[in-house]
């Protein structure tokens, strides 16, 4: 099986993408599959490479010639995994020129995408399901005031973010209404429109979410994110810092695992996603009931060994190589 697996990408999670392909193509078995790696530059130039380390030479084609030639070049290959992170890559576009092509590829479709990228639209559509989410306000491109009401409802803390980003970039945590203005500011330089939301206390649990070739939707034990130190999740505990350890499966009562899972089939159902999600939560109680808060979904969450979703198939006894052949599987099916 030819697999073109398409990394980098112009997100600010450039670097993310770049290791969760690393680890892709260490895991991918040489004898089953023939990998032609493209790497996308934070330019938007689209560049056959050796590997995932390999450093993408200083060309002077542009992004549009670039992706013409990978086209023709994308022709002869059975399935693409668009292992990217965040816009131009997670949110739908990639995946729209895929589907113009007549590409098989991993994961959720182009509206699934977009929807699942954009967090004040995952929130829309989930909600009117039913689905507890974070109260919030939306600021759009122009707008930085949230109404003194707003602030007597959602209280502080609250959390400012980019609609559209991922790892936490440009979150921060706001503890007096003082520091909104700056922290608007600086969501802005990722998305225009920006999301202040209310602080969820409750722990912080991902659910993975698995379709199998047959169609079938699976859940993953519960992953339970402790943070030590830092103030939440942010970027350095993501990826330096070494502050935040899972802990899988959660140590939970079988009736809040189950309630979890269920939630995450059906956000993955209800944002019509298509081959893996993972879905992102705060387990609460409200009154001696758990309720599970959507934090967000990643529709392609971060893939290296260690990230949370193939750690949580792991643990469930599907080894990273077997979990990259499930979803060429399922996407070829
Ligand atoms: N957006 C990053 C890659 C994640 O959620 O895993
Ligand atoms: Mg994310």
């Amino acid at each position: 099986t030819r697999v073109a697996v398409i990394f980098g990408g112009r997100s600010s999670e450039h670097d993310v993408s770049c290791r969760s392909a690393a680890s892709v193509f260490r895991a991918l078995d040489p004898t089953r599959y023939e990998v032609v790696p493209i790497r996308i530059s934070r330019e938007g130039v689209w560049l056959f490479v050796d590997d995932a380390s390999s450093v993408p030479p200083q060309v002077e084609i542009s992004p549009m010639q670039s992706i013409a030639e990978a086209l023709v070049a994308l022709k002869s290959v059975d399935v693409a995994f668009p292992c990217l992170h965040g816009p131009y890559g997670e949110d739908g576009t990639i995946q729209s020129l895929l589907e113009l092509a007549g590409i098989p590829y991993v994961g959720s479709g182009v509206l699934a995408s977009a929807a699942s990228m954009d967090k004040e639209f995952t929130k829309r559509l989930v909600a009117s399901e039913g689905i507890a989410v974070a109260d919030g306000v939306v600021l759009r491109e122009g707008e930085s005031e949230v109404s003194a009401a707003d602030r007597e409802r959602l209280g502080l803390p609250v959390f400012v973010k980019p609609a559209r980003s991922g790892s936490s970039v440009g979150v921060s945590r706001v503890d007096d209404w003082d520091e909104l203005d700056a922290a608007v500011i600086e969501a802005r330089k990722c998305d225009g429109k920006v999301l202040v939301e209310a602080a969820v206390v409750g722990r912080e649990i991902d659910i993975a979410v698995l379709e199998l070739p047959t169609g079938e939707v699976t859940t993953g034990p519960a992953l339970e994110i402790n943070v030590h130190g830092a103030g939440f999740f942010d970027f350095d505990a993501k990826y330096f810092a070494g502050t935040a350890e899972f802990v899988i499966p959660a140590p939970l009562p079988a009736e809040h695992a189950e309630l979890l899972a269920d939630t995450a089939r059906r956000v993955f159902e209800i944002l019509g996603c298509a081959g893996l999600l993972r879905a992102d939560f705060f387990l609460t109680e409200v009154d001696g009931e758990p309720v599970a808060v959507l934090n967000e979904v990643n529709t392609m969450p971060g893939f290296t060994e260690k990230s949370q979703y193939p750690q949580i198939w792991q643990t469930a006894g599907l080894s990273y190589s077997a979990l990259l052949d499930r979803l060429i599987s399922t996407a070829l099916a």
